[in-house]
């Protein structure tokens, strides 16, 4: 199955054809820095030119455009002001549908306002860093940009985070300043923020609160360390000399789960990261003048900042920030926003469209929905059938869809089609984007042949990618370059598995490593499993994932008990510490309370097992290293009881 870009709903795309793109591969595979260096000329506004695009010396820690002076709010905002200050930069879609719009000009004075209370009212410097905890409001984007201005480091939680989550990142950031919200509104009702944040804080000496009033419900006030954002910002100056930056300057931290119970800090810096965020925009959203772009991510990941903020700010494009849910006050929530606001663009994750499809909205029938022409998904593996109706139900087989491969660490796509050039196949992300060089390697560092899966690894740096995990460089390497520095150059593994067809198409076919990947998000299994050791009656515990027919993946735990209960009240036991270690979103749908777990002898949990057990399938390959093979038959006595 493959379909054709329909060439009658783009004008001035980059990429019109295959060619167009083989030529700029091609070209970077003639001169990589070259060719790097002039797009980065062309569309960054140097306040100071690099001396030199790419220093390897200390791979894999790699500096890009090295000496270059920047400053990120500059690229969203001011240089944008000669010719689209009135244009609409943010649209607000507040759960209960009205709106609110700042254009370029007014965001750039907002944005002022607030660089000016961070620095005058909070004495936030160059390299600070600020936790962002944070509804998905103006304000929000707001308070990111004004950290860019000065040279802060903000680090956004998800603000689906347990308070105990919150602190951990708060206290690894050793951070200044927490800004939130009172809370905000979801499904007509409204929720609440701040007192998570305070419990998050409490006993973290000199830390301040900074709260927008979104909301105003009645929350606990502490003179001593909350401050009223609303307030605060009415008595600053709307001027604000943005501060010259470094080109390898820290931008942001977001924590991101991996293999261990500890979240990550994956640290990006500023001059690559927006040179990739505006390139791709570009590129695989085909943005041009007038569009209305909607990506549905919450800003507290990666797709959030990459591409609801810097991304259609970097390319001056106008970018809708909603507060609510897809599915309130009904399931055509989203078309009716397509609708009112006749988006061009619109990106979001596999989990929704099949929540949609299952729910059978039809409200693409009932809107028009026509303005569309790319249609994203991000985050997890597509299915067909998700594929099918994104392109023929909402699309209307016109749109192209544009199935993007990336990671947090990637700062921005690296892998997916390109709405006017590439044939698109169904479940493929299909080729690398120029400059971008992906491989699929087997475990000693060869290119696996077609149609074998291996793992997707980046073979070259690229502007955007990770500077390190903060205050862990250790780590950094080993979790991204250990097991694949056998060539001479450092490769970076993703952690996902991939194989390519005849044609090159590249397939991704989700994590390897011990993260499960729930509605598009993130958990890793070691901090599940740490949530749930601590329940007094658990001895032992081993979480892995399980196919679910809306969230991609689900959460599987094996606890051994130290005694005999009741396997419901315990499941909204664990249930519960999870809520409070990790936040609502990790939720614990399947429990098997276990007589034991397959071990090696030397101790080590056999993950494929509990896999093959949890997903009711065959439990194939070696059993022979476990230390009790009769394990598998009584965790399958338990399945079936
Ligand atoms: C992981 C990264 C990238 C922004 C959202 C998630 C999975 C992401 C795809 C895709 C198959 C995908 C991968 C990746 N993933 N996009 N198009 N097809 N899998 O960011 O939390 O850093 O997660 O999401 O497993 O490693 P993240």
């Amino acid at each position: 199955m493959i379909f054709k870009p329909n060439p009658n709903k783009f004008k001035n795309a980059t990429f019109n054809n295959m060619d167009e793109y083989n030529e700029l591969c091609q070209k970077f595979l003639n001169n990589y820095e070259g060719t790097w260096s002039q797009i980065a000329k062309e569309n960054l506004d140097w306040l100071s030119p690099y001396s030199k695009t790419l220093d390897s010396s200390n791979a894999p820690f790699y500096k890009w455009f090295i000496d270059g002076k920047i400053n990120i709010s500059n690229e969203c905002i001011d240089r944008h002001l000669n010719t689209k200050a009135n244009q609409k930069a943010i649209i607000f879609e507040a759960d209960d549908g009205t709106s609110k719009t700042l254009t370029y000009k007014e965001l750039h004075r907002e944005v002022n306002k607030c660089s000016n209370m961070l620095v005058n009212e909070f004495n936030i410097k160059k390299g600070d860093r600020v936790i962002l905890y944070m509804p998905m409001i103006l304000e929000s984007v707001i308070s990111m940009l004004a950290c860019t201005r000065i040279g802060a480091i903000h680090s956004v939680v998800f603000g689906g985070f347990s308070d105990i989550a919150l602190r951990d990142r708060i206290i690894d950031a050793k951070a200044k300043l927490v800004i939130t919200a009172d809370g905000a509104y979801r499904k007509g009702k409204p929720y609440m923020l701040k007192p998570t944040v305070d419990s998050a804080c409490e006993n973290i000496k000199d830390i301040k609160i900074c709260a927008v009033k979104r909301n105003n419900e009645n929350i606990s006030w502490d003179e001593n360390k909350d401050y009223d954002y609303n307030k605060l910002i009415q008595t600053q100056s709307d001027k604000f000399d943005f501060v010259q930056m470094d080109s390898e300057d820290p931008l942001f931290i977001l924590y991101t789960s991996g293999s261990t119970g500890k979240p990550k800090g994956v640290l990006h810096s500023g001059a690559g990261y927006i040179l990739w965020a505006k390139m791709t925009m570009k590129w695989t959203f085909d943005l041009q003048p007038n569009d209305v772009y909607w990506c549905s991510a919450d800003i507290g990941w990666i797709t959030g900042h990459t591409y609801s903020v810097y991304g259609p700010l970097a390319c001056g494009g106008t970018t809708i920030i909603y507060e609510g849910v897809p599915t309130y006050p009904n399931d055509s929530r989203c078309w009716e926003i397509i609708e009112k606001y006749k988006v061009n663009q619109f990106y979001t994750a596999p989990t929704l469209l099949r929540l949609l499809h299952k729910l059978n909205s039809k409200g693409a029938l009932n809107h028009d929905v026509s303005s569309l022409r790319i249609l994203g998904s991000v985050g997890e593996p597509i299915d067909t059938n998700s594929w099918l109706w994104y392109y023929e139900s909402i699309g209307k087989k016109e749109c192209s869809i544009v199935d993007t491969w990336w990671q947090t660490e990637t700062g921005g796509h690296m892998i997916t089609p390109l709405p006017n050039a590439t044939p698109m196949k169904p479940t493929s992300a299909c080729f690398p984007l120029p400059g971008i060089e992906a491989k699929i390697l087997d475990t000693d560092g060869n290119e696996c042949e077609n149609n074998k899966k291996g793992l997707l690894c980046i073979t070259k740096p690229w502007p955007s990618m990770i500077r390190t995990i903060y205050n862990d460089d250790k780590r950094f390497v080993s979790a991204y370059f250990g097991d694949a520095t056998y060539q001479e150059k450092p490769v970076y593994f993703s952690g996902d598995g991939a194989y390519k067809d005849d044609d090159g198409y590249i397939f991704v076919t989700g994590r390897v490593d011990d993260v499960i990947n729930v509605s598009g998000h993130r958990i890793g299994t070691a901090e599940l499993e740490t949530a749930i050791q601590n329940h007094h009656n658990v001895a032992e515990v081993a979480v892995v994932k399980k196919a679910h027919i809306i969230k991609g993946e689900s959460i599987f735990s094996f606890v051994v008990l130290k005694a005999d209960t009741d396997k419901n009240s315990l499941k909204s036991e664990l249930n519960q510490i999870i809520k409070k270690e990790i936040g609502a979103f990790a939720v614990l749908e399947d429990l098997a309370i276990s007589p034991g777990l397959p071990k090696t002898r030397s101790g080590k949990v056999m993950r494929r097992i509990l896999r093959q057990i949890a997903g009711n399938e065959e439990v194939s390959g070696d059993i022979s290293t476990l230390e009790d093979p009769s394990i598998v038959k009584k965790l399958q006595n338990v399945m079936n009881d």
